[in-house]
């Protein structure tokens, strides 16, 4: 039975992996911060739930101490979307490093404390659930200044790690959900949570070590950096 491990698992698009995964025979490790939520209505003998803060390396260090098995994917999608500020002016300084903490340092966190408990004798997976509005080519509205920019330094830690890791059986997918209809995404966005989902993982169940940094939305398309 391969074994995934999942951030930001309590709700929208990371709970939407877990129930998809466990009902595709996966072992799942779900991380939520504080809240289980929807995880709280999942009865499975193949889902283990601990508490997670990516920030937090405390944290990470006790959730990961806890997975007994090799780990043969990691979907790093715990992420908070920013402050919306209508004007440079009102940009929040604070806000802006708390945002890259979560949305860019926190995946690179996961893949450094989990990195031995990667099989290197298998293909893993490392899935960074980024964005389209982390694409510079795409950056045509502009605003959305903290999020965008943890999305693109996401995919630069993606693409500069696969490197080295490709060495050691891991490969990198970085992933563009759409605009899903979560708390993020809000009730208006046109992708449903189970579309975008179900896009991913087969995404992720097709990918190999020859394709990996490779920038995709849920639906196959490659987009630009
Ligand atoms: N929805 C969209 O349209 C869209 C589009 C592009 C990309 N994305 C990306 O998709 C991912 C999931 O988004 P979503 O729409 O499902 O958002 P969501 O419904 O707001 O869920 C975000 C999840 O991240 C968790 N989280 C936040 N900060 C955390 C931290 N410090 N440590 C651990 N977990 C933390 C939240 O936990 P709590 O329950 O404790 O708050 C929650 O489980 C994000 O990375 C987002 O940037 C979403």
């Amino acid at each position: 039975m391969p074994t995934a491990v999942v951030t930001g698992a309590s709700r929208g698009i990371g709970s939407e992996f877990v129930v998809r995964l466990l009902e595709s025979g996966w072992k799942v490790y779900a991380g939520y911060r504080s809240d289980k939520h929807r995880l709280e209505l999942i009865d499975n003998e193949n889902l283990f739930c601990y508490s997670l803060d990516v920030t937090d390396n405390k944290s990470i260090k006790n959730f990961c101490d806890k997975i007994t098995d090799d780990v043969d994917l990691l979907i790093n999608n715990a992420g908070v979307p920013d402050g919306r500020w209508r004007n440079i002016s009102e940009i929040d300084d604070e806000w802006v490093l708390q945002v890259l903490n979560i949305n860019s340092v926190g995946p690179v966190r996961m893949v450094r404390e989990l990195y031995d408990k990667m099989n290197h004798d298998s293909l893993t997976t490392i899935a960074m659930i980024s964005s389209l509005m982390g694409s510079i080519d795409d950056c045509h509205s502009g605003r959305s200044y903290a999020y965008r920019a943890s999305k693109t330094a996401l995919n630069m830690f993606s693409v500069a790690m696969k490197k080295e890791a490709l060495e050691d059986n891991i490969s990198f997918l970085i992933l563009h959900p759409g605009w899903v209809k979560t708390r993020m995404g809000g009730e208006h966005a046109p992708v449903e949570l189970s579309d975008s989902v179900e896009g991913m993982l087969n995404l992720i169940v097709n990918h190999t070590l020859d394709k990996s940094g490779r920038f995709v939305q849920y639906d196959g398309v490659d987009l630009p950096w």
